[in-house]
């Protein structure tokens, strides 16, 4: 017979059935001649219930004896357990060790953030990790399952490459062969050669930027997802944009809903955008909108509701902690609990008082032609509930192969602002398609010609209108999963400060 392992995600398949899982030790507890594990298979966690009476005297000295991330195999019988993680939990007639643990260094108490980096190799089997690296899995489903399903076809692009396309302060230099060469940060020139083979295509890969930020939503290497449309113009690639966002959120929250669960999201507000347009503005309405007086009062007004939350929470925690010495031990967990949440909010609220004031004088003397700051556009998405795509910006401040309006001040591109405070997750354009402009914008912006001679033979042979975007895979699943820092979305980050493990 063909060997087959059940795993815990299946479980309800096998309900008053005897199974065998393989998995490790989540966490553990016992209580006189019973032992309840958390077993965690990868797919999934079950809780395991071990009496004495079941278990030869071997396996109980095994199960009595197991720590935290112990190999283990063991076989029971599923019931049904309505209050149980997945409504099934295992009563145990054997076990057997694969490898016992000692020490294991995340233990259910709190890590600093700098520890659990330096562990995230293991950090990774915790549940919220866990839960974030399939939500990422789904995201990059939802695409590929997006772009296929409308005939695109997925391309790969280089990562040596010889030139810059995205500014040339954020390369990484490398040596290729004796030849100076640079990782990619992006895929789009390739990608443009592409759509004209195919006429729509997407690339899907790896990206590198040396920029010299360290904040909570840029990586050194991400992952780039980069439509590119033969005949499509600006609009037409802010709907496709709009379509593939709506597809990606109405499918984590369709399949998904348990891990957003683990992670705590508040789903209210990606629920809002499965059903509503986005938000379009200009670049100079953006501007008007962040030195109104209406967005002045606005940030005064959230300053002044955190003032009042605070003194609520903290007045509660005052009532909590005195009820707290005399509560049954039940109760105690309920309140520690809560005033463990109340401290953060607390510092989240800290966080906001001081940067709210920061926030509004820097929109109050947003100047035109600048580009927006993570704050400014906190504070213009804030003003939404559904993502914001702000078009036709200054020429001078986006990449050189940005098509042009026919006042030639504006750039015609366009970014996607994530609600939230998750700020921009795509950026795109219509492209240059004149040869003679697209040379004036490599000569101004001092770009070597001869490197792009092929990008510009694209303009030279059946050139037409055309554009695309990229998305940000790692802001994204911040975005989705409620995340504060693109840190806890990809596997091993790579950010400045950080390449191991
Ligand atoms: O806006 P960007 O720089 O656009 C491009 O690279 C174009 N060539 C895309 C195109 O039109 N084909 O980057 C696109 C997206 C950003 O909106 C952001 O989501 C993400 O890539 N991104 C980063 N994500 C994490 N860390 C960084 N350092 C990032 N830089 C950009
Ligand atoms: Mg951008």
């Amino acid at each position: 017979m063909k060997k087959e392992i059940t795993y815990i995600k299946d479980l309800q398949e096998h309900i008053n059935k005897t199974v065998q899982l393989s998995g490790w030790v989540y966490n553990m507890r016992s209580s006189g001649s019973l032992v309840f594990i958390e077993c965690r298979d990868g797919s999934g966690i079950c809780q395991c219930i071990l009496n004495k009476e079941e278990l030869s005297d071997n396996e109980w000295t095994i199960a009595s004896g197991l720590k935290q991330e112990s190999a283990i195999q063991i076989s029971g019988r599923v019931v049904a357990d309505e209050r149980s993680l997945g409504g099934v939990e295992l009563q145990v007639t054997g076990i057997s060790l694969i490898q016992q643990v000692e020490d294991y260094p995340i233990t259910p108490k709190e890590h600093g953030v700098e520890f659990l980096m330096n562990h995230r190799h293991l950090w990774l089997r915790s549940q919220r990790q866990w839960a974030a690296m399939r939500v990422r899995n789904g995201i990059i489903f939802a695409i590929h399952t997006f772009f296929q399903g409308r005939g695109f076809i997925q391309t790969d692009t280089p990562i040596f490459t010889p030139n810059a396309a995205e500014g040339s302060t954020t390369l990484f230099e490398t040596d290729f062969f004796d030849q100076k060469a640079y990782l990619a940060q992006t895929g789009q020139l390739y990608g443009e050669a592409l759509a004209m083979a195919h006429g729509l295509i997407y690339t899907f890969g790896p990206t590198f930027r040396a920029e010299k930020s360290k904040t909570r939503r840029h990586l050194s290497e991400f992952w780039m997802i980069e439509p590119e449309m033969a005949f499509y113009d600006l609009e037409m690639n802010m709907d496709l944009a709009e379509d593939m966002l709506r597809f990606i959120v109405k499918t984590i929250l369709g399949n998904y809903a348990s891990e957003l669960h683990i992670l705590e999201r508040d789903t209210t507000s990606l629920e809002k955008l499965v059903d509503k347009a986005f938000v379009r503005i200009t670049y100079d309405r953006a501007v008007e909108i962040l030195r109104s007086e209406d967005t002045a009062s606005l940030l005064d007004q959230m300053l002044e509701d955190r003032k009042t939350e605070k003194d609520t929470i903290l007045q509660e925690q005052k009532e909590l902690q005195k009820e707290h010495g005399s509560a049954k031990k039940w109760r105690k967990k309920q309140i520690e609990k809560r005033i463990s949440d109340i401290n953060s909010r607390v510092d989240q609220i800290d966080e906001d008082m001081r940067n709210l004031p920061k926030w509004k004088s820097s929109a109050q003397n947003f100047e035109w032609g600048q580009d927006f700051g993570g704050s400014d556009e906190t504070v213009l998405t804030m003003q939404y509930d559904v993502p914001v795509m702000v078009t036709h910006w200054p020429a001078e401040i986006k990449a050189f192969y940005m098509k042009r309006d026919e006042s030639n001040t504006y750039a015609l591109g366009v970014d996607v602002l994530a609600p939230e405070g998750y700020g921009e997750i795509v950026g795109g354009s219509q492209r240059e398609d004149d040869l003679d402009l697209l040379l004036e914008r490599i000569e101004e912006e001092g770009l070597d010609q001869s490197v792009f001679e092929w990008y510009l033979d694209l303009r030279r042979f059946g050139s037409v209108p055309h554009a695309g975007f990229g998305l940000g895979l790692e802001r994204t699943v911040a975005w989705i999963c409620g995340l504060n820092h693109v840190r806890e979305t990809i596997p091993f980050p790579r950010m400045m400060g950080r390449i191991t493990p």
